[in-house]
Formats: structure tokens, C-alpha cells, sequence
């Protein structure tokens, strides 16, 4: 094999076999990233020109009943401080939200079985009646298909919920027992079948993560195609079983955000506040490196610090509207403008 014509190919066919993403991740060279962060560029350029997508991010809950073992608010850590926001909070997040331009809010928080069907769906109604013009995206984890159907009857029209890993093995490494890669796939597969937008993805040096389940993991995007793919970098917690593991890289990440576009021109594409977290100037990078998107923190400023999935997280001093410029700016320097816009996937192929 060859690094060069590995390449071409993807360039050519937005497609590689599992063999080649593998050769291309353990052989990347400065001059490959620079092609591949080139054709990118330009490709995003081509379906999103130079707007930027904003989406108001609102953790309402830090109550999880799940332990994944990387994770700040898992279960057994009882060091992490709990809140539900209450529906009046939230919507008046989504106001404030709304005031600061935000077209899309994204629901996300822990798997909280507070947050019942009626309550989201009731919740899901007043956001949808009260600002139309409004996409809103749900980030709860995994639930049942009846119950993703109903939220999505509701009016929700997007939904996150990484894969984590493409690989059964170590996706048990990365979870207790309890917690299935099956499930996991199906409940990505419901919400396809649903009709929401389905957003996957991973972290990016998680432990036990090879090049070869970073391939696995290009390959089930490929096949899978997303409407919205998160990745970022792994981070560790000090209070979780992964405290001395590595942090992941945002170089790997910046690599892979390329890689990601070229597969799927049309895909949203976020530059993730882990990237964020990781390099001071990661979120700029990763739209250089093809991303398209940003998701600013729109919780009560309150609340910021008990939403903690990994330690030194930015934006956890700052309030919502210190966020919205602080991006735009950040956008506007590196030639990029923050749009006020649902920011709807373009039609895939
Ligand atoms: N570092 C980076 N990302 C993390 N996530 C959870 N814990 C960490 C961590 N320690 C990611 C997971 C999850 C998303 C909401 O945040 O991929 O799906
Ligand atoms: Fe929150 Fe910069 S985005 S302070």
C-alpha cells in the first residue's frame, strides 16, 4: 500500500476498505493531513460555504444510571454533583437562546428516567409551539423505539447518541456489563427508521482504542450515513476508573474531522467543546480541518460546573451570552460566520 494513492482513492471515492483507513491513520505524515484538510475545506465549502451552524447546548440533567467507565457523571461516582433542570428552566434557556440567535437547541443529559415520555413530550410541544422556526435536538441516551417515536411525534427532529466504538470488544471495555454495543446500534438504527436526523460517533484516543477500531469505526460511519457525527477527544475524570489513562489527541482528532467530511461531504460536522478542551484554539482548527458546526453551552451558568464528563472543561465559568460572542469572534477571526439558522443537513447524495 501506498499513503499517496490511499489518498487519491478517498479524494475520488469518498470510500476506503477497512485495510486502508488503518494504513492511512497509522501512516498519516504532515503532508497527507494538509491534502486531506485541503480537500475537506473544500469540500464543506461547497455545501455550506463559509457559515458556521450554531446549536444551543442545554444540560438538563447530570443524573445518569449508567457507569461507562470514562464518563464524570457515571453512576458509581458519587463525587459528582447532581441537578434536573425543571421545564420552566429549560424553556427559559430556550429563550434566551432564541434572543441570542440560536435556531437549533439540544437537549442533553444524563439517562435520567425522570425525564419521562410525557414530560418531554409535553416539553418537546411548548419549545416547537413557542419557537417554530426552531429545530430541537435530543442527547438522552438510549431509549425504547416507542419512546423515541413519540418524542419524535412530538416535534423533535434530531437526535445524538454516539456509537462510542465499532467494535463489540472494546466497546465492553469502555462499559460495564450491563451496557450493550447491541442495544446501543439498535437504538441508533430506530431512530433512522424513525425519520430523525441520527447523529453518531466517538471519542478519539479512548483506552484501548487502536487504529484498527478507529477503521472499524470510519467504516460503520460510512455505512451508516449520518446526518451529524460527534467526535472529539477522550479526556480523562479524575473520579472515574480512567483517571490515568491518556487523554486522546486533537492532531488524531483534527486528522479524523478530515477524514469524516471527505466520506460525507453533506455531514454536520461539530467542532466539540472536548476539542475545545483540548487544545485552546481545537474548535477553530477543527472547522479549518472541515467541521461546520459549534455548540456553545446554553445551560444556566449555575448548573455549568456539575455538568462535568471530563475535568478541565471550558465554558464553565461563562454565561450563555459571553459563549454566543465569544464564538462568533472566534469564528469571524479564522474567516467563518456564525449563522442564525435551524442549520438543517443538506440532502445526502
Ligand atoms: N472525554 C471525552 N468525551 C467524553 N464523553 C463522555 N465522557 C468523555 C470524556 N471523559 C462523550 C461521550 C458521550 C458524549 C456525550 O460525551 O462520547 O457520548
Ligand atoms: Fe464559552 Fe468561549 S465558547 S467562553
Amino acid at each position: 500500500m501506498n499513503i499517496n494513492d490511499i489518498a487519491d482513492k478517498l479524494i475520488r471515492e469518498h470510500s476506503l476498505n477497512i485495510d486502508e483507513y488503518e494504513y492511512l491513520i497509522t501512516n498519516r505524515n504532515e503532508e497527507i493531513t494538509e491534502r486531506l484538510r485541503n480537500e475537506a475545506v473544500a469540500l464543506r465549502q461547497k455545501v455550506y460555504g463559509r457559515s458556521v451552524f450554531v446549536r444551543g447546548l442545554i444540560e438538563i440533567s447530570s443524573y445518569c444510571r449508567n457507569d461507562c467507565l470514562y464518563c464524570g457523571i457515571r453512576r458509581s461516582n458519587s463525587k459528582a454533583q447532581r441537578y434536573r433542570l425543571t421545564e420552566e428552566e429549560i424553556l427559559s434557556c430556550c429563550d434566551e437562546g432564541y434572543s441570542l440567535g440560536y435556531r437549533t437547541f439540544v437537549l442533553q443529559g444524563g439517562e435520567d428516567a425522570y425525564y419521562t415520555d410525557d414530560l418531554l413530550s409535553d416539553l418537546i410541544t411548548k419549545i416547537k409551539s413557542g419557537y417554530p422556526d426552531c429545530a430541537v435536538t435530543l442527547s438522552l441516551g438510549e431509549r425504547s423505539y416507542e419512546s423515541y417515536k413519540r418524542l419524535y411525534d412530538s416535534g423533535a427532529d434530531r437526535y445524538l447518541l454516539r456509537h462510542e466504538t465499532a467494535n463489540r470488544e472494546h466497546y465492553a471495555k469502555l462499559h460495564p456489563q450491563s451496557q450493550s454495543f447491541d442495544n446501543r446500534m439498535e437504538c441508533l438504527r430506530n431512530l433512522k427508521e424513525i425519520g430523525y436526523q441520527v447523529g453518531c460517533g466517538f471519542m478519539v484516543g479512548s483506552p484501548y482504542q487502536t487504529d484498527r477500531i478507529l477503521a472499524e469505526d470510519l467504516r460503520f460511519i460510512e455505512g451508516f450515513r449520518p446526518a451529524m457525527c460527534g467526535i472529539g477527544p477522550f479526556i480523562t475524570h479524575r473520579d472515574t476508573p480512567f483517571r490515568d489513562e491518556a487523554n486522546g489527541s486533537a492532531e488524531l482528532t483534527l486528522f479524523l474531522l478530515s477524514v469524516i467530511r471527505i466520506m460525507l461531504p453533506n455531514v454536520l460536522l461539530p467542532a466539540t467543546t472536548a476539542l475545545g478542551t483540548a487544545d485552546a484554539i481545537g474548535r477553530e482548527k477543527g472547522i479549518l480541518a472541515g467541521a461546520n458546526v459549534v455548540m456553545p453551552n446554553l445551560s444556566p451558568s449555575e448548573v455549568r460546573k456539575k455538568y462535568l464528563l471530563y475535568d478541565n472543561k471550558i465554558c464553565t465559568g461563562e454565561e450563555s451570552a459571553q459563549c454566543r460572542s465569544c464564538l462568533s469572534g472566534r469564528m469571524r477571526s479564522i474567516g467563518y460566520e456564525v449563522v442564525t439558522d435551524r442549520g438543517d443537513v443538506r440532502n445526502m447524495d
